[in-house]
């Protein structure tokens, strides 16, 4: 199993949770979260806005799959968060050591 962790903009995250919906991916964890990449101190534009302020507004995506899932996961991620511009995001990839269903205990994939 792995772990994809997507950070996006706000504004993709109706896009996002369709494409992971038309593959198949149910479970997921979404927060609100601030952040910034490379461009830190320079302006970015949010909802039409110039910000000069160096934590923007974004929305993390985590997603526990079968590790044979994440290529596909990824492409439909990329695919629909992707603007072109930059602060589109970045999705990071993590090894899963275990899941557990709490209600009846089911193990690994099962638990997915
Ligand atoms: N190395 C990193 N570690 C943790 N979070 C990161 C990292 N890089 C980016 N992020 C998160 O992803 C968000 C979007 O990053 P962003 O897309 O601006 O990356 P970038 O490397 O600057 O690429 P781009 O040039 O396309 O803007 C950031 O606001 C931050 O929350
Ligand atoms: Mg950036």
């Amino acid at each position: 199993m792995r772990k994809i962790e997507a950070i996006i903009q706000p504004f993709k995250l109706q896009d996002v949770k369709e494409a992971l919906k038309d593959i198949g991916i149910d479970g997921m964890t979404v927060s609100e979260v601030r952040g910034h990449g490379r461009q830190k101190g320079h302006k970015e534009v949010y909802r039409g806005q110039e910000y000069e302020v160096d934590l923007l507004p974004k929305v993390k995506l985590e997603m526990v799959v079968p590790a044979a899932r994440v290529d596909e996961v990824i492409r439909s991620v990329v695919s629909a968060a992707r603007t072109g511009k930059i602060g589109d995001g970045k999705i990071f990839v993590y090894e899963v050591a275990q899941a557990i269903r709490i209600r009846n205990d089911d193990r690994g994939e099962s638990a997915l």
